[in-house]
């Protein structure tokens, strides 16, 4: 039998967790309990702050369901969400950034259908979405799957209204030009939910808890790496105190302002519009670079 003291458990508990079958569930473990442990002794926990963290997370977790993800919210707001996505994502020069995919990504959206509007009966500012995707070598990609997402002018996304029916949310396919467009309105930003434990931690610091407005794209295709990313209004309210880390300068596009009149794809609008002209880049996947 082992006993330990404060000098050996760690080195103890190692060796115990050496035993993981999965390497790299063993690698993993084995970093966790070392730094959990350098951290207890760094802050000298107190047998109430620690307690104190088991509450905060239970609480974190009752909050959870399929729909509100304040596991997800903690980890961006503490930048460790970013920073996996900074280290899986790196992307030569040229293709679309990654970002972060956020708590309020939603599977299995209504089809998009070419020119249609994604926000039909939502109140906001017409906004026109266009451009294509291509390879690294400027290709055109046909068949790229875009799965949009958006929240409305309130800040709101679907996943945040109880009982909504599908909404600001879409998939649509590139053509054989490798060509998207849609309309939606103009997104807005807005404040990542207060309501919880996060929000609770949130209202300890000076943090602004705000996000730039966007709009979400996830892109897919065969052979490709799958693409996690925004586009942000140029000019944006908190481009450069995003909340959990998500804005990056390439990523920043202009929403061009047009009076009333023609937009590009020949719908006439009596009022205001805004358009956004975008290509997005994808790269082949790991293995087919090689
Ligand atoms: C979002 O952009 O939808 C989002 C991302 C992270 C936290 C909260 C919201
Ligand atoms: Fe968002």
């Amino acid at each position: 039998m082992t006993f330990v003291d404060e000098d050996t458990i760690t080195q103890v508990a190692l060796e115990r967790w050496a035993t993981t079958h999965d390497p790299r569930l063993r690698q993993i473990m084995g970093s966790l309990i070392q730094h959990v442990h350098d951290f207890i002794r760094e802050v000298e926990l107190t047998h109430d702050e620690w307690l104190a963290a088991a509450e905060y997370l239970t609480q974190v977790g009752h909050i959870s369901d399929d729909k509100r993800k304040e596991f997800v919210l903690l980890s961006d707001v503490i930048g460790a969400s970013m920073l996996v996505v900074l280290i899986n994502g790196r992307t030569p020069e040229g293709a679309t950034a990654n970002t972060v995919l956020g708590p309020f990504h939603i599977e299995d959206s209504p089809t998009l259908e070419r020119d249609s509007n994604m926000a039909a009966g939502i109140d906001g500012t017409p906004l026109y979405v266009s451009g294509t995707v291509r390879d690294k070598s400027g290709r055109a990609m046909a068949g790229v799957v875009l799965d949009i997402w958006q929240a409305d002018e309130a800040g709101d996304y679907e996943a945040q209204i109880p009982d909504s029916p599908p909404r600001l949310r879409g998939l649509q396919v590139t053509d054989n030009h490798g060509r998207y467009g849609f309309w939606t309105i103009s997104p807005k930003g807005y404040s990542i939910p207060m309501d919880g434990p996060v929000g609770a931690l949130m209202k300890k610091t000076d943090i602004p808890h705000f996000r730039p407005a966007h709009i979400h794209f996830l892109m897919s295709a065969p052979g490709h790496e799958t693409v996690v990313t925004h586009l942000f209004r140029e000019g944006a309210e908190y481009l450069d105190s995003d909340v959990v880390f998500g804005a990056k300068r390439e990523l920043v596009v202009p929403f061009i302002e047009h009076p009333p009149g023609k937009a590009p794809d020949g719908t006439v609008l009596d009022r205001p519009f805004l358009t956004i002209s975008h290509d997005f880049v994808m790269v082949p996947t790991t293995s087919e670079q090689e």
